[in-house]
């Protein structure tokens, strides 16, 4: 089988140990064919660490073309064009910003009418795999509980406009609730895990958010209760920190190489 053509759009955490273990891991299937970020320097650095100087790609068009399978990396602010571009084209694409997807989700129609592959990994949780399989038995309920170290919240909108104090806290406090529609918009910097719910389960609007803010985390906690006719799930998932960008967890990074091996490989374990 003819290897797969992997363009990286973004090189920061997430798109460079991809990088890395699609030439480590899964050069079998796959081969890199172009990196592009908008700091040309981070690009250069990532061709130049993996010996293959001439994957940098001028622009997302350029990548694009040299790719036939795009990987987003960036920013929620672009991964819903990104994936729109790269399926024009008929690619298959993976998108890691899946906050950008919540607004645009013509996009899905669009790779059903191309034929392309849309892939979205379960990122920072687990339990993607049971919300699955719950929905098809009608979901009740999906909450999602977060707790974050408080520093990590002092610049999100909403602590902002409701000036909720952050400083000198001595104990966990729950600082908001609502539908994950509303979380998006309160706390941006945060949208990913609570989109990718919405987006496997019943929807932004009816997908439910709780944000505790806690004085000692060191870490992103996310806790995930679902509930349907199948019965109740929850999953606490305790997070470390990327080493190389401590808003990303650690498992995001795992779980975005998880999604591209089982893509890769003949053998699919799991939902
Ligand atoms: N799905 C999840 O659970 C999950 C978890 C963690 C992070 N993420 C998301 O994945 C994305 C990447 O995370 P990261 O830790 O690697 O971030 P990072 O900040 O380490 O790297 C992002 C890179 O993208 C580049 N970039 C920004 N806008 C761009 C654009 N328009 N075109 C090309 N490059 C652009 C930046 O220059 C930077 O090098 C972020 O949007 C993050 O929110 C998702």
């Amino acid at each position: 089988m003819e290897k797969r053509k992997i363009g990286i759009v973004g090189c920061g955490a997430i798109g460079t140990a991809i990088a890395k273990a699609l030439i480590k891991d899964l050069s079998g299937s796959a081969r890199l064919a172009a990196v592009y970020d908008t700091d040309i320097k981070k690009a250069r650095r990532l061709a130049g660490a993996l010996g293959k100087k001439n994957i940098v790609a001028s622009s997302l068009a350029a990548l694009i073309k040299a790719s036939d399978f795009v990987v987003e990396a960036a920013s929620a602010k672009v991964s819903a064009a990104i994936a729109k571009k790269a399926i024009e084209q008929k690619r298959d694409c993976m998108i890691m910003s899946v906050g950008g997807l919540l607004g645009n989700q013509s996009i899905v129609a669009l790779a059903q009418k191309r034929g392309s592959a849309l892939y979205i990994p379960s990122g920072a949780i687990g339990g993607i795999d049971c919300l699955k399989a719950h929905r098809l038995a009608g979901i009740k309920k999906v909450t999602l509980t977060t707790r974050k170290p408080a520093q990590a919240l002092r610049n999100a909108p909403y602590v902002l406009q409701k000036k909720i104090p952050l400083e000198n806290m001595r104990e966990e406090r729950e600082i908001f609730r609502g539908s994950a529609k509303k979380a998006i918009s309160a706390f941006p910097q945060n949208i990913n895990v609570a989109a990718t719910l919405s987006l496997a389960g019943i929807g932004k609007e009816k997908t439910m958010v709780k944000i505790i803010a806690c004085p000692d985390a060191h870490a992103n906690i996310h806790e995930i209760e679902i509930e349907s006719k199948a019965g109740r799930t929850f999953i606490r998932c305790e997070n470390t920190p990327s080493a190389d960008n401590p808003k990303t967890s650690y498992l995001a990074i795992l779980s975005a190489l998880a999604t591209l091996k089982q893509i890769f490989m003949p053998v699919k374990i799991g939902t």
